[in-house]
Formats: C-alpha cells, sequence, structure tokens
C-alpha cells in the first residue's frame, strides 16, 4: 500500500503530481472549519491541460494557490516537474518565488507603471536573464499573442482582452514548463473569450507546457481540456476526458454540471444482463446494459434506487408512438430554434423533459407529441438523493 499522502516516485512524466492534499480554513468567530481541498489527488502529464471545474466555492482558487505556494496546505505533498514542493510529512514548504511556475489570474495583474514590453520581461529579469535573451524572448511571445506593436503601451493604453494577452505572454515568457491560469477569460466579453480560449490552446501546442486551468464554465472547460477534473466540496468527483465525462458521468452531480441532463430518480424494477427496468414517476424505462461497465454504473438489484440520465439529444420526438420501447406521450410546453438544434420542452407525467432535435416540424401550437427514447442512449447513476443525503 501506497503510504498517503506520499507520491510514487516511479511516477512517469507528470509534471505536477497532488498526493492526498488537505487544506482547512478555520472561520473567524468558530464554527466548523472550512475544507475547500479535502484528501485530493491528482496529475497534470507532461504538455497536457487539466481544467479544474466546479461551482462558486467549491475550493478551485485554493487547490491553485497551494500548488502555487501562495497557501500552505495542512497535509499531502505536491511535486512540480519532479521536484517534491510541499511535504506535510517531510516539512518541505518551497516559496512561490522558487517554484517553477507561471500564473495568469483573472485580474491580468499587470504593472501599471511598467510598459506592456517590461512586464513581460519581468519574470525573465527576476531570473537573471541577459538583456540579448530577454529582448529576442519578450518580442518572440508578444508576436506569439499578436501584440509585438503594443510594446512600448502601457497597460492603460490598451484593452481588457489586450491586458490579458500581455499576462499570457508574461506566463509563458519564462518557459517555466507549468502555468497555472485561475478563470483567466471571466473578464473578457463573449468573442474574445473565444479568441483567447483557442489562443492559449494554440501556445499550448506549440510551447508544449502543461496547464492546469481553473473555470467554472463547462462550455470552456470542455474546449480547453485535454481531462476535466470536476470538484464538489473539496474533493474530485470525477476526472477523465470531456467525452468520457459527458457521455459516461460518475454520478448525477457530474451529469448535470456538464452539459444538459434530464435526470430522472426511480427504482429498479427488473433487471437482466442486456436490459435494467427503472421504474420512474412517468412510467417504467428500460435501459441497455453496455458490454462494459462505465465508471459510474451503480449496483443494481431488484428495488434499488437509482437515476437514469437522459441527454436532450437522445430523446426523438413524433406525432405517434414509437414502436419500440421507452415510448411517452407528452404535452409540449414550448419549442425553441437555436440553429443546430430545436429543443422542446414536454411534461411527460409530472416531469418536465428537454428534447433536443436537428428538425422538427411539430409546431410549438400542437398540444402534444410522443418521445422514444433508444435503451443503449441511456445512462444509469446512482441515487442522486441518497448522494445528496435527502
Ligand atoms: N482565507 C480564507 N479563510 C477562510 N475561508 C476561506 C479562505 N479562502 C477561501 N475560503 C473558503 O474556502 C472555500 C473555497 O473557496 P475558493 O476560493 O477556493 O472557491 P472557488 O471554487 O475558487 O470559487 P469561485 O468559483 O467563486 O472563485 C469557500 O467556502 C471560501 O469561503
Ligand atoms: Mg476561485
Amino acid at each position: 500500500m501506497e503510504e498517503k499522502g506520499k507520491l510514487m516516485d516511479n511516477a512517469t512524466d507528470a509534471r505536477i503530481e497532488v498526493a492526498g492534499l488537505t487544506k482547512r480554513y478555520l472561520r473567524r468567530g468558530g464554527g466548523k472549519p472550512v475544507v475547500p481541498v479535502n484528501d485530493t489527488s491528482f496529475t497534470v502529464g507532461s504538455a497536457e491541460m487539466v481544467v479544474l471545474l466546479g461551482p462558486s466555492g467549491c475550493g478551485k482558487t485554493t487547490l491553485l494557490r497551494c500548488i502555487a505556494g501562495l497557501e500552505r496546505p495542512d497535509e499531502g505533498e505536491i511535486s512540480i516537474n519532479g521536484q517534491v514542493v510541499f511535504s506535510s510529512r517531510r516539512g518541505i514548504f518551497v516559496p512561490p518565488n522558487r517554484r517553477p511556475i507561471s500564473m495568469v489570474f483573472q485580474t491580468y495583474a499587470l504593472w501599471p507603471h511598467m510598459t506592456v514590453f517590461d512586464n513581460v520581461a519581468y519574470p525573465l529579469r527576476c531570473r537573471g536573464a541577459d538583456r540579448g535573451r530577454i529582448e529576442a524572448s519578450v518580442m518572440e511571445a508578444l508576436s506569439m499573442v499578436g501584440l509585438a506593436a503594443l510594446a512600448r503601451q502601457y497597460p492603460g493604453q490598451i484593452s481588457g482582452g489586450q491586458q490579458q494577452r500581455v499576462a499570457l505572454a508574461r506566463a509563458v515568457v519564462p518557459r517555466t514548463g507549468v502555468v497555472l491560469f485561475d478563470e483567466p477569460l471571466s473578464n473578457v466579453d463573449a468573442k474574445v473569450r473565444e479568441q483567447l480560449r483557442a489562443e492559449i490552446s494554440r501556445m499550448q501546442r506549440a510551447l508544449g507546457f502543461s496547464g492546469l486551468y481553473v473555470t467554472h464554465d463547462q462550455v470552456e472547460a470542455m474546449a480547453i481540456a485535454d481531462r476535466v477534473a470536476l470538484i464538489d466540496d473539496g474533493r474530485i468527483e470525477q476526472i477523465g476526458a470531456p467525452e468520457e465525462i459527458y457521455h459516461h458521468p460518475v454520478s448525477p452531480y457530474v451529469g448535470s454540471f456538464i452539459g444538459s441532463a434530464n435526470l430522472w430518480p426511480g427504482r429498479v424494477a427488473a433487471c437482466d444482463r442486456e436490459r435494467v427496468t427503472v421504474r420512474t414517476s412517468f412510467g417504467d424505462v428500460q435501459v441497455g446494459v453496455p458490454a462494459v461497465l462505465p465508471a459510474g454504473w451503480p449496483q443494481v438489484a431488484p428495488d434499488a434506487p437509482v437515476t437514469v440520465m437522459a441527454r436532450p439529444e437522445v430523446i426523438a420526438i413524433g406525432r405517434e408512438a414509437p414502436s419500440a420501447v421507452n415510448g411517452f406521450a407528452g404535452v409540449i410546453e414550448s419549442k425553441a430554434f437555436l440553429g443546430a438544434n430545436v429543443e422542446f420542452t414536454l411534461l411527460v407525467g409530472k416531469e418536465r423533459i428537454r428534447a433536443a432535435v436537428p428538425r422538427s416540424d411539430i409546431a410549438a401550437s400542437e398540444e402534444s407529441a410522443w418521445i422514444g427514447i433508444d435503451p443503449k442512449n441511456l445512462v444509469l447513476l446512482s441515487d442522486g438523493r441518497a448522494a445528496a443525503g435527502q
């Protein structure tokens, strides 16, 4: 057994390794301590981008700050580029300025009295680089973010999106190999956000740095991540490729946080090796059992509480009852044309169900429609109410 909180010595090409990390805060005035990082372990590989995703207050920034050395964790171990920078057991704490990382903040954090050039040059000057190298590296980094022409401006003379580009250039210029991002795009407008997101991915591919990227925006997470770590209350609920998390969430929490999901709690009415019948509030739903069970697939026994997840795009809509299983009559509540999809909301029994179809000639004014779902497109999860302690 691996000793808790100790890193494995045979770790391969991981650039960031976190093992058994815990950080507690005592609230002013007493009460139970807050535990924003709760026995967390994960790695970020070479040239990999891992996104920490979760709701406000779940502990994303605290975890990032522990890795940067801006917070001192209570337990566990952190290693960057193979060097242990924190170990509670061995009493190691390397200060932030001696950790081989760069950071990009939500608020840009540029020096207002320094030009764009000097801001980007700052980490190289701190490391004692010579003038020739500074000039070449800074102009290369500024060209990469399309700002070479603005090198002599001050931060107050350029836009917010341009300021964040400067912060990006400053983060990559010392070639630390590891860049931490804390919601870097949340202060810029939607269009600039998309451009910068693509630029970060492009720079990452070109320079090959490893990134740990905090956001609460699931679209941003899916677009930029090699792997997404979904955080809930200080713990990693699931970590995996965006496709894996989307199609095989391990819990109703993950399913509802990533993309939109219809979640139907119920009880197992019958099960065999190919099908599970779940009794939901609006009828019996047949769920196909995959040949290889994904991570979140719950123990199935008659009467066990479970949740069925249906992504809106797996639900078909028609005027006739589908001939196969899983056909339910519904009342149309709304229809919205969203370009790529037409989204319907239907009331089936008391359950409000969302369906997204490529096109449909069923009008919003029509009262009712049938929904149909192929059992193999449904996902069985543990019972969300039990998990939430209700
Ligand atoms: N210095 C501190 N002292 C006490 N509690 C703190 C401190 N810093 C953070 N917390 C608490 O820790 C929890 C996690 O905070 P954190 O900033 O890590 O959340 P977050 O996931 O980054 O949220 P957001 O998306 O809003 O930025 C919160 O409950 C917060 O109030
Ligand atoms: Mg935060």
